[in-house]
């Protein structure tokens, strides 16, 4: 076939074959294409062959914000903490929160747990009593022969916790696991666990294949896969704030007070914990929040994705992940959520902004990086439910919407102003500005402008 988007060999080719055969065959425009991918390259080429290494088939970096969260107090104890993230007015919006919660007295956390979980997956025929009885040894062989693996970990107060069967059976005939829970420190772990499994796969059939106590078929176990799970709901921690209802202030201009905050507050989360729909949108307003600094600390965002998911349908429906109760003159709102990640290893260490965030934030351990990013999952949820029962969100987000668009159809500083003060009250679109801009750039002297660009040419004016 001869098909010049059809490639082979491709991983073969040097970086600049990889990115002149992509310009050529799926642009019309090769050499600017080549030239734009080129210019996002990193300036020292030390640091830029780090980034080819994360992965393959790179031809270029893909640049996102890095901002900065200030004034999030943690335990008494204030931290600076780095977000990646492209959508505009998150990190607005959880250092609004930082610092609203920063004069209530900060945020709490705790760890109330951190074990991570993998799984042998495999298949045998025979009773499963005779498996369970056989446990204690599978077990005993299993911390034996994967010591080689274990023993730095251990060194550092980690490794396998525990080893269990779980017969399956029910659900798939003769499916069988062996649960395995592991202690990492302060590494996420994945490669750890990955390879300790692998071994105590090999280990088990190993085992059972030479019990001279069992027959011909109860010595063959099929190994199916190991794997780790990242669904990790022993690994949690838990973000929270509470203060007098009093102490909330008042909202939208004044015309809200404490009390009804709290209570459409209370309302918007008992919404999100019933409905689905909804519980969607308030959970990825959470993740906004915590994935912005899980990416800025070099860690795993989709297996933290998908764990949240899974944890926030724990009990057969999909429910917010966040709390709040007010009961007796007191606000509390509080969120649980399971974050398995790393401090050490990985992409935290390789990564050379990933290396910066760390340090702004005083080398965390894993736990305290897993109560920072909690924090900041709960800042950000608590800055969108509030701007929900209050203003609405779009108020906030129009102003950077506005400013988006201003800065695609290069306005001038003083048309900036003006287009401020004229869509204060109005509906931001790319077509409204754009006629705005039209009408300001075009307008004779004299002419009949809409009242607001009036106003502000007359204020100017007098100035
Ligand atoms: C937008 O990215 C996130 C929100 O929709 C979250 C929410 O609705 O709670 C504002």
């Amino acid at each position: 076939m001869n098909n010049p988007k059809i490639v082979s060999g491709f991983s073969k080719l040097s970086k600049r074959g990889k990115l002149r055969w992509l310009a050529e065959n799926f642009f019309n425009n090769p050499e600017e294409v080549a030239r734009e991918l080129k210019s996002f390259w990193y300036g020292d080429p030390q640091k830029q062959k780090i980034f080819d290494e994360f992965s393959e088939n790179t031809i270029s970096n893909y640049y996102l914000p890095y901002g900065i969260c200030p004034n999030v107090m943690i335990n008494n104890e204030v931290y600076c903490v780095p977000m990646v993230i492209e959508e505009s007015s998150v990190v607005a919006a959880a250092s609004s929160a930082a610092k609203f919660w920063l004069d209530r007295g900060g945020f709490k956390t705790e760890v109330i747990s951190t074990k991570k979980v993998g799984q042998v997956h495999f298949e045998w025929q025979g009773d499963g009593k005779k498996l369970q009885h056989l446990m204690p040894q599978i077990r005993q062989q299993i911390h034996a022969d994967t010591a080689h693996i274990t023993c730095n970990m251990k060194k550092r107060g980690g490794g396998i916790v525990d080893i269990k069967l779980v017969d399956m059976t029910h659900l798939e005939d003769n499916y069988y696991q062996l649960n395995i829970s592991f202690e990492t420190c302060d590494s996420m772990g994945a490669n750890f666990i990955n390879s300790t499994l692998e071994e105590a796969a090999r280990i088990l059939k190993n085992f059972m294949s030479t019990q001279a106590g069992l027959n011909q078929k109860e010595r063959e176990l099929t190994i199916i896969m190991a794997i780790l799970s990242n669904y990790t709901p022993e690994c949690l921690v838990r973000a929270s704030v509470e203060c007098k209802v009093e102490e909330l202030g008042t909202f939208s201009d004044g015309d809200m007070s404490a009390e009804t905050f709290a209570y459409k507050f209370e309302k918007a989360l008992k919404i999100a914990s019933i409905d689905t729909y909804r519980a969607t949108t308030h959970n990825k307003g959470i993740f906004n929040g915590i994935d912005s600094v899980v990416i800025a600390t070099g860690n795993d965002f989709r297996a933290v994705e998908a764990c949240g998911h899974a944890y926030a349908a724990r009990d057969g429906q999909y429910r917010s992940l966040s709390f709040c109760e007010v009961k007796d003159g007191v606000f509390s709102f509080w969120l649980d959520i399971p974050l398995a990640i790393g401090t050490v290893g990985g992409l935290t260490n390789l990564h050379p902004l990933a290396k910066r965030s760390l340090e702004m934030m005083g080398n965390p351990t894993a736990n305290e990086l897993m109560k920072i990013i909690a924090t900041v999952g709960l800042a950000q949820n608590f800055a969108a439910v509030r701007s929900l029962v209050t203003t609405g969100i779009q108020k906030g987000h129009m102003k950077m919407h506005l400013m988006n668009i201003l800065n695609h159809l290069e306005a001038t500083e003083k048309e900036v102003k003006e287009a401020i003060i004229y869509f204060a009250d109005k509906l931001v679109s790319f077509t409204a500005v754009r006629e705005f801009l039209q009408l300001l750039r075009t307008a004779p002297y004299g002419m009949q402008l809409p009242t607001p660009i009036l106003l502000y040419n007359e204020k100017s004016m007098r100035k």
